[in-house]
Formats: structure tokens, sequence, C-alpha cells
């Protein structure tokens, strides 16, 4: 049998980096996606092959408990093992052993704020399901694809795995289940990717450390960014573009003070605040990435022409409502 499976990636709203220290996030699936074949192999191993957003192969091949060939690159064992963790904990959840052949496409920029190795990993364990089983549970998937980001980013909050899995707006805080948000129309975010990629284990460990040297300091930056998330909420609810704007550009130097901003993401933030946006932020782990600016269709294409020539890649998207499917 053969199964295929997408799995949205990401932009947070408000409350990256906080979010890992218990405070609430808000984030949002977005239409670009990873996507996975899975096909049952006549031996036990398991193969990997991923295409990645810049078109490299990496293959990996799994055998007898380890990683025994791969092809590829000197980054290649430290990229796919991650997918490798999520099909090996997915076939373990459902308590079988299969050989399997994966392979990964993703239109998401990696390290770039989006929640690229989330959304791979979601896709990867959602095609496995929909292999041996010929449907999908969520639950598994987001225990699978959380033991990947475990090995990825060591801290992970399980924001990037939660909304890649179910999709749609989504008031998040760790360890609790996800409040899903409904609004009655589409706001519409240009996303910039700035070609700068950052690591997000390293840049949360830096936040961590910050806080425990001045908790007196960055403590009440943590209180203050949970309580403009649950504003903002409030203000998108009542479409008041206006109001979640301010409260984005707050988020931003907000983040700015806990050290995760680089000049270049400042810059842009500034020239979509200046062209029109209502508000604009970096969106992620910070240190390059990606930056989000908040729009409507009359303020999108000043904006938007203002952007396009500063950054690597330029998307508009909105809230996408599902999370990850079996196609
Ligand atoms: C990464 O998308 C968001 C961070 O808050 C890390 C996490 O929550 O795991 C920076």
């Amino acid at each position: 049998m053969v199964a295929k499976a997408i799995a949205p990636s990401k932009i947070i709203l408000s409350g990256e980096h906080f979010v890992v220290e218990g405070e609430p996030a808000l984030v949002a699936a977005i239409d670009i996606y990873a996507k996975c074949i899975v096909e049952e192999r006549l031996d036990d191993d398991i193969r990997i092959e991923s295409k990645d957003y810049f078109g490299k192969i990496h293959v990996i091949k799994y055998s007898k408990n380890k990683i025994v060939d791969y092809a590829g690159d000197k980054t290649t064992k430290k990229i796919l093992r991650p997918i490798l963790i999520a099909v090996l904990k997915t076939l373990e959840f459902c308590e079988t052993k299969r050989g399997l052949d994966v392979y990964i496409e993703s239109d998401i920029p990696p390290s770039a704020g989006l929640g690229s190795s989330a959304a791979v990993a979601v896709a990867a364990s959602a095609s496995v399901l929909g292999e041996i089983k010929g449907n999908i549970d969520k639950e598994i998937i987001w225990k699978a694809a959380f033991e990947a980001e475990r090995i990825i980013h060591k801290n992970p909050s399980g924001i990037d795995v939660t909304v890649s899995t179910f999709g749609g707006l989504i008031l998040y805080k760790k360890g609790e289940r996800p409040t899903f948000i409904k609004l009655n129309y589409k706001p519409i975010f240009i996303v910039g990717f700035i070609n700068k990629r950052a690591k997000t284990g390293k840049l949360v460990e830096k936040v961590l450390k910050l806080k425990k040297e001045i908790p007196s300091i960055i403590n009440p930056i943590y209180t203050s960014a949970g309580n403009l998330t649950i504003r903002l909420v409030e203000a998108l609810k009542n479409r008041d573009l206006h109001t979640a704007g301010l409260l984005l550009n707050i988020n931003h130097e907000l983040l700015s003070a806990i050290g995760v901003s680089i000049p270049k993401l400042d810059i842009i933030v500034n020239i979509a605040r200046k062209k029109g946006a209502y508000g604009a932020k970096l969106t992620g782990a910070g240190g390059g990435g990606s930056i989000i600016a908040l729009v409507d269709e009359s303020r999108l294409e000043k904006v938007k022409s203002s952007l396009e020539k500063r950054v690597k890649k330029l998307f508009i998207t909105s809230i996408a409502e599902d999370g990850v499917k079996i196609i």
C-alpha cells in the first residue's frame, strides 16, 4: 500500500520563547506544506529520502537498529534522524514492525521560523499511520512528532507540532490541551523570509540563560507577553486590526528585549509598518528567519511590493483550518 500525507507550517502571532516557560502563545497553521509518501518494503529496513526546500536530496537507510548507509552530505544523518525517530515512534505506538520507504518533499524553508521540522515529522508520522492503518490518529502523530522535535530543539514547548497536527488558530499553553480560536473572517499575513537561518534550540537556551541571570528584569517581560497574547485573541476576534497590529509591534519589541531579533529583522519589520501594515513582528525563534505583517486587502499591495525586494521569499497567507491530512 502507498500512503501520502501533508502537514502545514505555521506562524506564531504572539508568545514565542515565552511559551517555553508556560506563557500562552497564539499560533496559526498556514498553507505551506511538508509532504510525505510512505510505501511498504519487502524487507525490514527503513529508507528515508528527502528533497529539501533547496532541491537537495538526502537519503538514509536504517537496518537492524542502526543507520547503515546514507547519501547526501555530512549534514544528512543529522537532518534525517528526527524523521527516522518520528517513523520509529509511530511504529512503536502501533505495536508493529514494518519495512518502509519514506519520501519527503517540503515547500517550507528550513530554519525560517515556520515550523519546517515539526511539519516534516508530522507528515512522516501521518503517512506511516496511513500505510499501516489506512487512517490517522492525531494523538499518536503528536507524540511521535514531539519525540522528533526533542532531538532537534531539546526543550520544545510543543507549539509547532500541535499546530501542524491540528491546524487552525490555536491559543497554546505548554502541557495543556490547545484552545481553538474561531474568527468569522480571514486575516491576511505577509510572511517574509530573510534567508539568514537560525537554530531554534540555541536561541531557546540563550533566552532561558538570560532569564536565569536577571529574573527580576526578564520575568515581567514574560508576564507582559502572556497578557499581550490574551489581548491579541480578543482584538482578532473583534476584527480590531489596529489593536491587533499594535500588539504585534509590542510583541516584536519584547522579543528584541530578550535578544532574539537582529538588525535585518528590525529593519524589515519597520518598513512593513511604515508602508501601512497594521503591525509587524519577527515570527518563530528569531536570530534570522521570518517576519509577519498583518494587512488587509487595501494595504496588501503596498506592503508586499516594499518587502519583496528585501526578503529572500515572500508568502501571502491566511489561517489554514486543516492540520495534517491524508491525501
Ligand atoms: C519555535 O517555533 C517557537 C519557540 O518558542 C520554541 C518552542 O516553543 O518550542 C522559540
